[in-house]
């Protein structure tokens, strides 16, 4: 049976200082001086009208993702307006994690302070490397050094939660260049570490002009040491590339990939919420453009459309089996609305095939995919199209 999920909200900044040729989010470089005051009034204008939709306006929100784009480009006084603003609808519950993506380049991180006395509890630092080189070769804006000191004004800004993304798979990386990335990343004791592998995405510079990548072999052994030196340090790989002192792992992120809603706010910000009365699951999507986000005076909604019946078995499980630990019977027919038996000759199908297991957590039947599945995860989410 259909049930409410946990609610959760992210917000888009669209623009960048520069545009990364690996980056395919929706950022934008912006030469011109960012209509800020303007954005944020658009944002607040944007939740309300998603608002007056949300079939629980009193349900607690559990976590909000301020992502880019980057972030850390406003003042904290815009957020904290919004923040104030939006907590006059909705009842933020107590342990609410507040995440804000910020970019360690020299004017970025003079605002940490003000983020934090704004609410924002949780920072997430683009440091991709701490490399020069490899900075250098992402075309990244910032050094090693001041990645190493946005992390130092982070911590005396006092954020204790802190996340620190970092990509592999980089031009001409070697695994020893890897894991010495990774090393100088936990001396920093981050609560959580995203850990990418470069993915060469159309769109971008690099899909034109691709550099000289790591071959499969190498990518592999990157990956395999990686994966062991983190779980040594006490980081546990929760999600694909997701790592995590086990009582930090993000809310936020955990609540996409257990299917939960999100309002989505924001130049191009995708958003799913559950009607339980009406038992239809509905996604929506923002104008694209900052431009045409700004100006819409109609409505913000670019899009909405209810996931059909027969495609929320995959869109389930495309979130909840990039989680370690899978998903349980009862959670997949609380979230689809649908019976576990739709999915259980795939399910077994998989389990023959060793790319999924079933395991007992609690007493309850819990099934996610073994290591081949997790690798192979689009051969596994065929098996459901
Ligand atoms: C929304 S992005 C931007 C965050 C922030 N603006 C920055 O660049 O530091 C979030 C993260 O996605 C990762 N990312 C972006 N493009 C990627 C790509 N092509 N392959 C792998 N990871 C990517 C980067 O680690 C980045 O920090
Ligand atoms: S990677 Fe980050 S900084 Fe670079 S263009 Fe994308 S969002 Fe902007």
């Amino acid at each position: 049976m259909l049930e409410q999920p946990p609610l959760s909200l992210y917000i888009h900044i669209p623009w960048c200082t520069r545009k990364c040729p690996y980056c395919d989010f929706n950022s934008h470089a912006s030469n011109l001086p960012i209509p800020e005051k303007d954005y944020i009034n658009a944002l607040y204008s944007d939740f309300l009208q998603e608002y007056s939709k949300l079939p629980n306006p009193e349900i607690k929100l559990q976590s909000i993702f301020i992502g880019g784009g980057t972030p850390s480009l406003f003042e904290g006084e815009s957020y904290q307006t919004l923040l104030q603003k939006l907590e006059r609808h909705l009842n933020f519950a107590d342990n609410i994690e507040i995440t804000l993506e910020a970019n360690p380049s020299s004017m970025d991180v003079k605002r940490f302070n003000s983020y934090r006395e704004a609410g924002i509890n949780r920072l997430s630092l683009g440091i991709q490397s701490f490399n020069n080189n490899s900075l250098k070769k992402l075309g990244r804006t910032h050094s090693a050094e001041q990645a190493i000191q946005a992390i130092k004004i982070a911590q005396e800004a006092d954020f204790k939660n802190f996340n620190l993304d970092l990509m592999h798979g980089l031009p001409k990386q070697t695994p020893e260049e890897a894991l010495n990335d990774l090393q100088i990343a936990i001396e920093s004791e981050p609560a959580h570490i995203s850990w990418y592998q470069l993915t060469i995405e159309p769109n971008t510079i690099f899909f034109r002009h691709t550099p000289l990548l790591p071959n499969e072999d190498i990518l592999a052994e990157i990956q395999r040491q990686g994966e062991i030196f983190l779980e040594k340090k006490g980081y546990y790989h929760y999600e694909i590339s997701a790592f995590a002192i086990p009582s930090k792992m993000s809310s936020h992120n955990r609540n996409y990939w257990n299917f939960g809603d999100y309002i989505g706010i924001g130049a191009g910000a995708h958003g799913k919420f559950t009607l339980v009365n009406e038992k239809k699951i509905l996604r929506t999507r923002k104008r694209k453009q900052p431009n045409h986000y700004l100006e819409s005076t109609e409505g913000k909604i670019a899009e909405i459309f209810e996931i059909p019946i027969e495609e929320r078995p995959v869109e389930f499980l495309m979130n909840a089996l990039r989680l370690k630990t899978g998903f349980s019977r009862s959670m997949f027919e609380k979230r689809t609305g649908l019976s576990f038996i739709d999915v259980s000759t795939e399910v077994k199908n998989l389990i023959n095939n060793k790319l999924m297991q079933v395991s007992l957590v609690n007493g309850e039947e819990f099934y996610s995919t073994t290591k081949t599945g997790y690798r192979f995860l689009d051969s596994v989410l065929e098996e459901f199209l």
